[in-house]
């Protein structure tokens, strides 16, 4: 096989993987092709523009490291990651959606009891969470574990000034009482800008995009017999909740914080000075009917199950 043009030379592609063995990394690998191929014919891209494109993927290859990840950020700017997460986890009735994992999640993070205060040094108002979390038919999960992740009240991460604050803050794991219950004491995150010192970076501005993502609590939250919940809760009239810079935001995750006057707090705490509440009830996704999903899709939820980065 000879003299290919701009079209024939995808077909002779192809045809050099026809025996491949493995049926998914065939399927894979000629979808790769066909799209790869129709991109390039769409767009002609000079030399020089090529040349941009390889230089920009070696630069955020090189961005990485076991702190920073460049391909999942661009992945999630590119709106993939809230695409894989539609596939992995479509909709169910009565089960809590889904969103974005995001970079900033640790592994085993500190642990605390219900009710204690997650803040640490981190500044900010002070904000009481607290909910439940259930099965669709109601049964409430005793002992689920809830791991929590947020911004402060300035909007950076404890990891992107653990000096400053002297260790973590904003982030820790607690089990949930007899009754599937949890509480805890934290600060009011705000919202705040993905990391833009990168490649991605380079990529928002040329686009003319805001790098910023709307306030919101990450929790993972894991129980027996139930699939693994990722998701936040967003915080109703954020000024960034319609333009998320990586598309993570759905009705069901939005609730008002609510700005509570000083007083007795819902836990008997006697505040001196206003702080917010919110409360959020999860429900999580019987095993039984994820595993309506493909081995294919299980195999990338497994994946991405221990993907955990922290940005410099
Ligand atoms: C986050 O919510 O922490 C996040 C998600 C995607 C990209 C960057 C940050
Ligand atoms: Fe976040």
């Amino acid at each position: 096989m000879r003299n290919f043009d701009e079209n024939s030379i995808t077909e002779a592609v192809l045809q050099r993987f026809a025996d491949c063995p493995d049926p998914r990394v065939k399927e894979i690998s000629g979808a790769l092709v066909r799209h790869l191929h129709d991109f390039v014919r769409e767009i002609q891209p000079t030399e020089e523009e090529w040349a941009y494109a390889i230089d920009f993927l070696t630069r955020a290859g090189q961005k990485c490291d076991d702190k920073r990840q460049e391909f999942i950020l661009m992945s999630d700017v590119l709106g993939v990651s809230m695409l894989i997460d539609a596939i992995n986890h479509p909709p169910m009735e009565a089960v809590t959606e889904s969103t974005v994992f995001g970079p900033f999640h640790v592994n085993n993070p500190p642990k605390f009891e219900l009710g204690d205060n997650l803040a640490g040094a981190m500044q900010g108002d002070p904000m009481y969470v607290e909910g439940t979390i259930s099965s669709p038919g109601g049964a409430r999960l005793a002992g689920a574990e809830v791991d929590i992740w947020h911004s402060d009240g300035i909007g950076n991460y404890d990891v992107q000034q653990l000096d400053k604050l002297g260790g973590f803050g904003g982030r820790g794991v607690m089990k949930t009482d007899a009754e599937g219950r949890f509480r805890f004491w934290t600060i009011r995150p705000v919202y705040y800008p993905v990391p833009t010192d990168g490649p991605v970076g380079e990529l928002l501005r040329a686009q003319g995009r805001h790098p910023f993502r709307p306030a919101h609590l990450h929790f993972m939250l894991s129980a027996p017999g139930h699939e693994r919940l990722v998701t936040h809760i967003f915080a109703e009239g954020d000024k960034y909740i319609d333009s998320d810079a990586v598309f993570g935001v759905k009705d069901s995750l939005i609730r008002t914080y609510v700005l509570k006057p000083a007083g007795t707090a819902p836990d008997g705490r006697k505040m001196d000075k206003p702080y917010y509440y919110v409360d959020y009830d999860f429900v999580l996704r019987p095993l039984a009917a994820s595993r309506q999903a493909s081995s294919a899709r299980n195999r990338t939820d497994a994946a991405s199950a221990s993907i955990s980065y922290i940005p410099k």
